[in-house]
């Protein structure tokens, strides 16, 4: 039988944190995993400028660390950007790629954003690539076809279900309090499960995240669909206790 797939919960800081609340965060979640284990994995993703602190704050236990953006290069002139070496070298194992928000603010097509889950990989880090329908678009009934084109232009050839997680968030979930319904939720995750399965070998293993207006009141029954394999969350991360609800709502 094929292993069960081990969750994996992501806080997504986004543009939030300075050095005093973003390590009393960070030393907080890692004092909760170290007195339980959740039965998920534990990805922070801070902004850049926290990124080596909040992983030598969480040294020592097994929560990983992850960047929310890289170049596609791994050097050279790219004033104000961040090559994936460099958060290798900062304590990154993972880094968030194709984000709605970077797709909206920074004009982000998802060839780039393919180049970026290369380098991604080339720098030894997991990607944790993001897609997902517009209002307009789950409205006209084309979500999944957006979502699979989205999938098919992002993901490179080199991927590996052990090296990417795919994160499903529906760009007006984002931030907004509204979801999807659970069977929606679940419909697009097993799209994105076939999709993988035959993008790469043992794609079918992959981990598929759900994102968008993940809460402690509602992560447990999305957590529950059968293809969803953990959340990226964003404004409930900023909150310890909100943030550890949803990783307890893994089980
Ligand atoms: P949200 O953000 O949880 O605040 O909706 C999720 C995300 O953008 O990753």
């Amino acid at each position: 039988m094929a292993q069960p797939r081990r969750p994996l919960i992501a806080g997504n800081w986004k543009m939030n944190g300075l050095a005093k609340a973003g390590l009393a965060l960070a030393r907080d979640i890692a004092a909760r995993r170290a007195a339980a284990d959740p039965g998920c994995d534990i990805v922070l993703c801070p902004p850049a400028t926290l990124v080596r602190a909040v992983a030598e704050a969480v040294a020592g236990s097994v929560i990983a660390v992850g960047g929310q953006d890289c170049h596609a290069q791994p050097s050279g002139a790219h004033t104000g950007d961040i090559a994936a070496p460099m958060l290798a070298d900062a304590g990154c194992r993972y880094v968030i790629l194709g984000h709605s928000e970077r797709r909206q603010d920074h004009d982000e097509s998802s060839e780039q954003v393919k180049a970026k889950v290369e380098a991604a990989l080339a720098a030894g880090l997991i990607a944790i690539l993001c897609v997902g329908e517009s209002a307009a678009e789950r409205d006209a009934g084309v979500a999944l076809g957006v979502v699979a084109r989205q999938l098919g232009a992002s993901l490179p050839a080199m991927a590996r279900p052990d090296r990417v997680a795919v994160a499903y968030e529906p760009v007006w979930a984002i931030g907004t309090g509204r979801t999807p319904t659970l069977p929606e939720i679940q419909e697009m995750h097993a799209h994105l499960r076939d999709l993988l399965s035959r993008a790469m070998p043992g794609g079918e293993a992959t981990r598929i995240l759900y994102g968008g207006s993940v809460k402690p009141g509602n992560a447990r029954p999305i957590l529950g669909q059968p293809d969803v394999d953990g959340a990226l969350v964003g404004g409930a991360s900023l909150k310890a206790e909100d943030f550890w609800a949803i990783v307890q709502s893994c089980r």
